[in-house]
């Protein structure tokens, strides 16, 4: 007899499998400029808010860039990088071409709460948000890759999207669609990272 509830065991086994296959896909094999649909699109963003959250503080929020956006925002990210490193190897064409597939970015921000809640569980709490839409981007047959933000760049790119100075960034992800989602991938033995004491 099984004590599942309230999934049946064919249920959780698929999303197992889903979960364990998941890969990112480099932006640079992304293709289309392929986004989710807005039916695919209201479940990611739900999964965004089914995390962990201690105290229930709600700190996710969320840029959406997509569209004719897109192109302005790799353009911004050149200009941003240039100013920090003039001799960046790549020009503006090649970095533009490097990201010519993605079909949407979201990028991602704790708006951190004073509270009796640590702001570091309220960044996790984000960092959770961001893997589950990871997750489910990949089950929908959707390459996606998560991206750091550096410090250096941080400031600028929060003033070019309006938001918020106190807003810790949590990078971005970038989605889109490939032939890369098949790969399989080679993880680490679960033996040496959990011990049974
Ligand atoms: C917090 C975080 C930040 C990341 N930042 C970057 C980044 O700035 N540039 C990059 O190429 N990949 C970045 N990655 C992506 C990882 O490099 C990528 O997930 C990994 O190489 C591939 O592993 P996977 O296929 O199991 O996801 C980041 C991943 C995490 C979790």
């Amino acid at each position: 007899m099984s004590i599942k509830f309230p999934f049946s065991t064919d249920q959780s086994e698929i999303l197992a499998t889903i979960t364990n296959a998941r890969v990112s896909v480099m932006q640079t094999k992304m293709i289309g400029q392929c986004t989710p649909t807005d039916k695919e699109l209201e479940q990611i963003f739900k999964s965004a808010m089914s995390v962990s959250d201690h105290g229930q503080i709600h700190p996710a929020q969320f840029i959406i860039i997509k569209g004719e956006k897109t192109q302005a925002f790799i353009r911004e990210m050149y200009r941003i990088k240039l100013v920090e490193n003039p001799n960046f190897l790549l020009s503006e064409a090649e970095y533009v071409t490097n990201f010519s597939g993605v079909g949407m970015f979201i990028v991602a921000y704790a708006d951190i709460k004073e509270c009796n809640i640590p702001a570091y569980e309220q960044e996790w709490s984000v960092a959770a948000s961001i893997q589950n839409m990871l997750n489910l981007c990949y089950a929908f047959g959707y390459a996606a890759k998560w991206n750091s933000i550096y410090k250096h760049q941080d400031g600028k790119i929060k003033q070019y999207l309006n938001v918020k100075d106190h807003w810790v960034s949590m990078g971005y992800i970038m989605i889109g669609k490939s032939a890369d989602t098949a790969k399989k991938k080679n993880r680490p033995n679960v033996k040496d990272h959990f011990i049974t004491l």
